[in-house]
Parts: C-alpha cells; structure tokens; sequence
C-alpha cells in the first residue's frame, strides 16, 4: 500500500480511489491557509480523505466530510476522517453550521466513452461540460455554510471557469478565483465564495 505525507498529514491509498494529485495538493495548501483553529469544515467527496486529513493535521478543527463512494469513504474512514458515505448534503442536518466547505469535484468534461468503470467514474466525470456537479452542490450549500462562512472549489480552465462564477453569482455568492497552478493541458483553480450581501 502507497503511504503520501504533506504537511504533517499521512494518507495511505487504496484501488479504486482518486490518488491525491495537483488538484488534491493545491486546494490543501488554500485551504490551510483560510481555515482557523475552532472553524466548523465540511469537505464534500473527500476521495482518500487528504485535503480533510491536512486540515486536521495543522488546525483544531472539528471536520466532517461525505463521499459518494463506498470504497472512497472506507479509505477515508482508514486514514481517520470523519466521514459520511452519502450523495453530496443528504442526511446531514441543514443548520447553516459550516464556517468552510470544501469541494474537488469531477470536473472534467466526459464523454459517454471516456467514462471509467466502477466507483471510480465519480471523481472524473464533470458530464458533458465539466459542470454536472456545480448547480446542485450550489443549489443545497446556503442550507449548510454559516451566513459569514465561504465555499472553497477547486476546478480546472477547462471546467469553464467564468461560467462556474456566474452559476455561483445565480445563488447569489460573490465568487473570485484566490489561487492557481499551471499544469500540463489545463490551469487549475481554487475558487472562493461567500453570500453577496
Ligand atoms: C476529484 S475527486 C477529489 C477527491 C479528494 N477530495 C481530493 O481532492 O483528492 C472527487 C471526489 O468526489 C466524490 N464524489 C463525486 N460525486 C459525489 C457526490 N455527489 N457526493 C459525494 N461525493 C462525490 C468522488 O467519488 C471523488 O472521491
């Protein structure tokens, strides 16, 4: 078994599972630089559990996190998240309680024969555009982030980056890009968004 160590976090792999890459490795990094001790965090399809388990490992957090993947969130559950194996929000309680919540979606637009089997299609399908997972994750968020809290959302140039703005903006968050990495065919991005007032 693969073991990944970053900034103090120990994650260990299993099959089947989205092996943390740039992506995973720059929301971690934006992430701990936004979150503070005390903070309330939610991470929506947490994979391995990496960016949840940085988190954990610099900040006095309390973190839960969910994922679609029965495989995915038994792998997180090894490496020591909290973790619900549920669709995106269902069966948390909508309390508006998160100061954070966190997102790497599939965000990578997918043809019918481009789909990879088993589980593991849910980290890399974004649907046609890159773009399935961004309106119903925005249409539920307002039910579980504090009215002062923000959404961190990591995507790719090739998701459409102005186009998830101006979903975002429909739900009336303000939202700007705060970090980016160049990598081989695309830029990835972390986008951050708190309600307009
Ligand atoms: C791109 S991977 C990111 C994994 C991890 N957060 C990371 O950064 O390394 C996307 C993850 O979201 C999960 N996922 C996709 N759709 C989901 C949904 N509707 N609800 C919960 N998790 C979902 C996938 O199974 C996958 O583990």
């Amino acid at each position: 078994m693969v073991t990944i160590e970053h900034r103090s976090a120990k994650v260990t792999l299993t099959d089947q599972v989205y092996e943390p890459a740039e992506d995973s490795y720059l929301l971690a990094d934006t992430a701990l630089d936004l979150t503070k001790d005390g903070m309330k965090v939610l991470e929506i399809g947490t994979g391995t559990g990496f960016v949840s388990a940085v988190l954990k490992a610099n900040r006095n957090i309390y973190l839960i996190a969910t994922e679609i993947s029965p495989i995915a969130a038994k792998c997180a559950k090894s490496n020591g998240i909290d973790v619900i194996r549920t669709d995106m929000f269902a069966g948390l309680k909508e309390e508006k309680q998160y100061d954070a919540i966190i997102f790497n979606p599939p965000y990578l637009p997918t043809a019918e024969d481009e789909k990879v089997p088993g589980w593991l299609n849910y980290a890399f399908d974004g649907g046609v555009d890159g773009r399935k997972d961004v309106e119903p994750f925005m249409q539920q968020v307002s039910n579980y982030l504090k009215p002062h809290g923000f959404i961190l959302m990591l995507i790719s140039s090739l998701t459409g980056i102005e186009k998830v703005i101006e979903e975002m903006s429909k739900y009336s968050f303000e939202a700007q890009v705060i970090a980016s990495e160049k990598c081989s065919f695309e830029k990835l991005v972390v986008i951050k968004a708190h309600y307009s007032y």
